[in-house]
């Protein structure tokens, strides 16, 4: 914790950029009603630099799912909440994606133009 990493891989890139940014965008698939685990992984890095990531930032979750059950979306919703309230970072939008299954099906959604004005209003 609050250490060097003992990995030596792409978190470097990531450490480097993420104490500085003022704002974290999760994205991700739900695989088994929970976040990829690439995302995870990444999430379990922070641990390395802990103690530097408290500092206020703007974040947003951007995830999508094939099914269209709200409720199967509450756990990652859920975890995104419980962590950027830990961090103490300020959530600026949720988006999120249901009956999004495959390739480039999401294109012809509402969610891209979402994603956009989310964007746009920072
Ligand atoms: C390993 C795996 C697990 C998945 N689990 C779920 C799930 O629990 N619920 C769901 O609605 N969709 C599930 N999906 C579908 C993805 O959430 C959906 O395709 C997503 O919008 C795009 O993910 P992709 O870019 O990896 O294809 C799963 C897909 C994969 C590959």
């Amino acid at each position: 914790m609050n250490g060097d990493c003992i990995f030596n891989d792409d978190f470097n890139y990531v450490r480097e950029n993420l104490v500085d940014s003022d704002m974290v965008v999760f994205a991700t698939p739900m695989y088994y009603f929970g976040i990829s685990a690439q995302i995870k992984t990444v999430i379990d890095r922070f641990y390395a630099i802990n103690g530097k990531i408290h500092i206020p930032k703007k974040t947003a979750l951007i995830m999508t799912y094939a099914d269209t059950e709200e409720k199967e979306a509450q756990p990652i919703k859920k975890h995104f909440e419980t962590l950027i309230n830990y961090l103490g970072w300020t959530n600026v939008g949720e988006i999120v994606a249901s009956g999004v299954w495959t390739q480039g099906s999401v294109k012809n959604t509402k969610y891209p133009k979402m994603a956009y004005e989310l964007g746009k209003n920072l």
